[in-house]
């Protein structure tokens, strides 16, 4: 296994290029599916997840070349189940529910199971395939979906979720009629779904809106498509240069997506020139405490949650942050609080009062955002900082560790 080892105090300096965006490469790669054809996908990051959804679609009969630019082609593919070996490694592996049934009339697909971030039940996506004429049973861990015809549908979802948005979308392209996805998700990934979607003939509106028109049964065709900068990766890198009181210059920046993580990180005291989709962070003065409330998009993102916290524990004053997407999304607290940091949590509340000073220590990673957080912790804390369990940072960053030292911070891998 590996570890992270960072020896702090470090403030950054020169330039960095954001990645392509992890949840937007996942759901367009999905997308192939629904064309027997040869796909192009450029600006891919290299993760884990990514490896993860290539060798599900593999697995599906899919074949699979190049790594930046990935070609796949979805002509030969025989089989319609995703095991649970893949899909519990990965959520986002649910999202060939959608393509499968529509294109194959059956799927099966299995339960994704609870993760540490909450119980993430997957009950919208099947609620709504069904309103579009899919029979689903679910038997031993699997939903075993099943359709002669599927139809257009109006579907409603109780709240934004983006998975099912997704799913609903990718189906509905094949579907016979309109669907009206309402309530959707309204998040820059869903948007970018949907122009892949349209750039292979789908007929989509209202996209990034609440409500989703998706007019079926188009013919489609071959996908060619450059992947989005990613945004979480983006507003993790301007936190390693607030935090660490540097001066860095962030390239391939979706600034347009970002306005509320750009909002909160300038009211805590980080100072952000935009230049098109070049930033310059630095830091003016004291750092200030701030109240957060995560919310679907337009909302601040939970998935920017975790990294924002490690900041405010050097935040003069006291901060708020209410978790309202995911239920259990505060694991990371126990190991700030580890470094020196003085969090309370209360039910969806982490009350977080700001230390003069993060010390280094042993500390264990335990998903994704949280190895993020801990690896910003540990650029500001004095002393040396140990992030085990690194695989959950390699799920969703392309070589953030090295992105890092190149910017100056003293941090390297080590096999334990
Ligand atoms: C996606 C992102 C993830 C991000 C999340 C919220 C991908 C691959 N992942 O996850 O990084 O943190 O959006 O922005 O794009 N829910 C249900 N029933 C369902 C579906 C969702 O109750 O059938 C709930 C979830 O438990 C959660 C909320 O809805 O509380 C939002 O989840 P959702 O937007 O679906 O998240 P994901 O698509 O899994």
């Amino acid at each position: 296994m590996e570890s992270i080892v960072i020896r702090g105090g470090r403030p950054l300096h020169g330039e960095v290029t954001v990645s392509g965006a992890k949840n937007s490469a996942l759901a367009i790669m999905a997308a192939t599916i629904l064309q027997g054809d040869e796909h192009k996908i450029s600006g891919m990051p290299g993760l884990r997840d990514i490896a993860t959804m290539k060798k599900l679609l593999q697995y599906l009969g899919a074949e699979i070349s190049g790594s930046d630019e990935l070609i796949i082609n979805t002509g030969n593919i025989a089989c319609q189940e995703a095991p649970y070996e893949l899909v519990k490694t990965m959520r986002a592996s649910f999202l060939v529910l959608g393509p499968l049934v529509a294109r194959f009339g059956r799927a099966k697909v299995s339960l994704p199971g609870g993760c540490a971030i909450g119980l993430r039940p997957v009950d919208y996506h099947i609620k709504a395939l069904e309103a579009m004429g899919v029979s689903i049973t679910i038997d031993k861990g699997y939903v075993h979906a099943v359709c002669s015809k599927l139809k257009g549908a109006s579907i409603l979802f109780d709240m934004p979720t983006v998975g099912a948005t997704e799913n609903v979308m990718m189906a509905a392209c094949l579907a016979k009629g309109t669907t009206t996805i309402k309530n959707a998700a309204r998040e820059p990934e869903v948007v970018e779904l949907a122009k892949a979607l349209r750039h292979m003939g789908a007929y989509i509106k209202g996209e990034g809106t609440d409500t989703i028109v998706v007019e079926g049964e188009r013919p489609l065709q071959p996908l060619a498509y450059r992947v989005m900068p990613d945004r979480i990766e983006a507003g993790t890198l301007i936190v390693a240069g607030g935090i660490t009181g540097g001066d860095i210059r962030i390239l391939n920046c979706p600034v347009e997506c970002m306005g509320s993580t750009l909002e909160k990180l300038r009211d805590i005291g980080i100072d952000i020139e935009e230049d098109k989709d070049v930033v310059r962070v630095r830091r003016k003065g004291d750092l200030q405490p701030v109240e957060i409330t995560t919310h679907p998009y337009p909302g601040f993102p939970t998935d920017m949650q975790a990294q924002v916290m490690a900041l405010l524990t050097v935040t003069k004053g006291t901060s708020i942050i209410r978790e309202t997407v995911f239920e259990n999304r505060f694991i990371h607290v126990a190991e700030l609080d580890r470094m020196g940091a003085h969090i309370k949590v209360e039910h969806d509340t982490a009350v977080v009062t700001g230390v003069k000073q993060l010390k280094g220590a042993s500390v264990m990673a335990t998903d994704l955002r949280a190895s993020a957080s801990l690896i910003l912790a540990g650029l500001a804390a004095e002393g040396t900082t140990v992030v085990s369990r690194v695989y959950h940072l390699d799920r969703g960053y392309e070589s953030l560790d090295k992105k890092l030292y190149k910017l100056g911070a003293d941090i390297q891998r080590q096999q334990v």
